[in-house]
């Protein structure tokens, strides 16, 4: 037998060409239910082009779980985290959020995947920071004069708890995110992901580019938010990301996705 109960609220806003993707996500749930993130035969041809880079890609990944995505260069592990992100549309198939019951039959119709529920860091994210101290890189796009008091208290909770989870607390949002360490930077691009509460997080090669402390500093990050979101990789640090690993699937070359263990 299922019960669950939800509370929830809406903010009803929104702010064009942001990076800040809101809705309501707090609930409070007794339920063995459990969803997953289902990619379904997913081919992908960009426009104006002849052939495929991805061919029926199909993934099924358990929320809270760690997924990890290896292959060679130019196979097609960004282009298929892009099409995650909602970034570009699959020329077929379909990506989606399935909820099961705890019999393992589906619930509902499969909610399919938006922006607003992935979150995504791309290889070297640093390049793309915006501003010159923390706090507005974090808060780019949020609105400025419109905001309430609710809303504003909304928005400060949001940005302390993503600040928190990185391990950011202990440094001032005054701070010019250049002046950070490799590792730091990384913890600040997760924090801007991870402020829209998404259902799922997608990372392409997340140490790609940092030194073994900060790699080790990511590694342990990464542990800490499986708890509590679905984390998809793209990754060539296999020894490194193996202990967190629940699932990985080895993208062949011409966009072909197989579930493979890690080839360690
Ligand atoms: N918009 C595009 N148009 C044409 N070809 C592309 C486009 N984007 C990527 N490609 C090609 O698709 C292949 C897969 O690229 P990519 O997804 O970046 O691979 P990976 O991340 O595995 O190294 C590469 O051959 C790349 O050149
Ligand atoms: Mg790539």
């Amino acid at each position: 037998m299922t019960t669950s109960l939800s509370l929830s609220c809406s903010f009803g806003f929104e702010v064009p060409n942001s990076r800040l993707k809101f809705r309501d996500t707090r609930s409070l749930k007794v339920s063995c239910d459990y969803s997953r993130f289902e990619i379904r035969d997913v081919s992908y041809r960009p426009p104006g082009t002849q052939s495929n880079i991805l061919s029926g890609v199909s993934l099924s990944l358990t929320e809270r779980s760690f997924g990890l995505i290896f292959g060679r260069s130019g196979s097609g592990k960004s282009t298929l985290l892009q099409l995650i992100a909602g970034l570009s549309k699959p020329t077929s198939g379909s990506i989606c959020i399935q909820r099961y019951r705890d019999d393992g039959s589906p619930h509902q119709s499969p909610i399919l995947s938006s922006p607003e529920r992935v979150g995504i860091v791309f290889q070297f994210p640093e390049r793309y920071f915006l501003a010159d101290n923390i706090l507005d890189e974090v808060t780019f796009g949020w609105p400025r004069q419109k905001a309430g008091l609710p809303l504003k208290e909304h928005l400060a909770s949001r940005l302390q708890r993503a600040i928190s989870s990185v391990g950011l607390s202990g440094i001032s949002l005054d701070k010019d995110p250049r002046s950070l360490s490799g590792g730091y930077k990384r913890r600040l691009a997760l924090a801007i992901q991870l402020v829209q509460s998404p259902d799922l997080l997608v990372l392409d090669e997340p140490l790609a580019g940092l030194d073994w402390k900060a790699r080790a500093d990511v590694v342990k990050l990464l542990k800490n938010l499986k708890e509590k979101v679905t984390i998809l990789v793209v990754s060539h640090d296999l020894q490194e990301m193996a202990a967190l690993v629940d699932q990985s699937w080895h993208m062949h070359m011409g966009g072909m996705l197989k579930e493979e263990p890690l080839p360690l």
